[in-house]
């Protein structure tokens, strides 16, 4: 599987504090099957901008750690978790941001937690004219989100890909943010799922329990064949016919589900 959210490189943001954790972290993720992890460092305009040449150069130190010392089969690329203000459009075409596995297209791109703030339309709009592909990710922690799905289906009406964290359908984010994310999955709003991992303990790279909530089809395809679209740099619907027909439930799915919305 391919994991395109994690805070795994040491060291440079409020993710991984040091190399041990990181080796940690990517133990773990290789016990849940996940062979391919895309480190995304907070990028916050003006305020905590990292250089794109000091995460390209953990991602390659990382690499070669976990290779050569740990002996694991799991390759990371780089990646950036980018805050959205109005300067990001710029940023981005100033190539001053990093694209998910530095491929020049789809840039992951966070809301604050409590609110979405006026300019998010335009900003997205201006980073798709400029050719980018906005994902958002975890939308389910946005509180007005939360509150009512149809704020983030205006944002993806505009064209905006969706990444819904594992860890919200394990309750670490609360329960509004599991009913959330299930929601978004469950109307087909989702095009990919990652870990979002900070951590080798609560935070950790790990997927696997949602199983007992989604069907396999769909977590293929959040995984590991969107994720592939954007590793090669090739085009991802928003909403397909394949995408709602992956994301039928089974009884015990439906069950889970419904019991969790009560
Ligand atoms: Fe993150």
């Amino acid at each position: 599987m391919i994991d395109i959210h994690t805070h795994i490189l040491p060291g440079i943001d409020d993710g991984s504090p040091d190399l041990e954790t990181s080796i940690k972290m990517a133990e773990i993720a290789a016990s849940e099957g996940i062979d391919i992890m895309v480190a995304t460092p907070h990028f916050i305009p003006k305020d905590k901008e990292i250089e794109r040449d000091r995460v390209l150069k953990k991602t390659e130190e990382l690499n070669e750690y976990i290779k050569n010392k740990a002996g694991l089969d799991i390759a990371v690329y780089p990646g950036e978790e980018v805050f959205l203000s109005p300067e990001v459009p710029d940023l981005f075409s100033q190539g001053k941001l990093i694209t998910l596995f530095d491929g020049g297209k789809y840039l992951l791109v966070e809301l604050p937690m409590m609110s979405i703030p006026p300019y998010t339309k335009d900003v997205l709009h201006a980073l798709m004219l400029k050719g980018a592909k906005p994902i958002i990710a975890h939308p389910e922690r946005n509180r007005e989100i939360a509150r009512d799905l149809d704020r983030l289906k205006e944002l993806v009406s505009l064209g905006a890909l969706v990444q819904v964290n594992s860890l919200s359908f394990y309750g670490v984010f609360g329960r509004d943010a599991k009913h959330t994310a299930q929601r978004i999955v469950a109307e087909g709003m989702a095009q990919f799922m990652a870990t979002d991992c900070h951590t080798a303990r609560a935070r950790s790279p790990r997927y696997l329990k949602t199983l007992q909530m989604l069907p396999q089809s769909k977590i293929n395809l959040l995984m590991q064949e969107n994720p592939e679209k954007v590793m090669t740099g090739r085009d991802i619907e928003a909403s397909s016919e394949r995408d709602k027909k992956s994301g039928k439930m089974n009884l015990f799915q439906k069950l889970t589900f419904f019991l969790g919305q009560l």
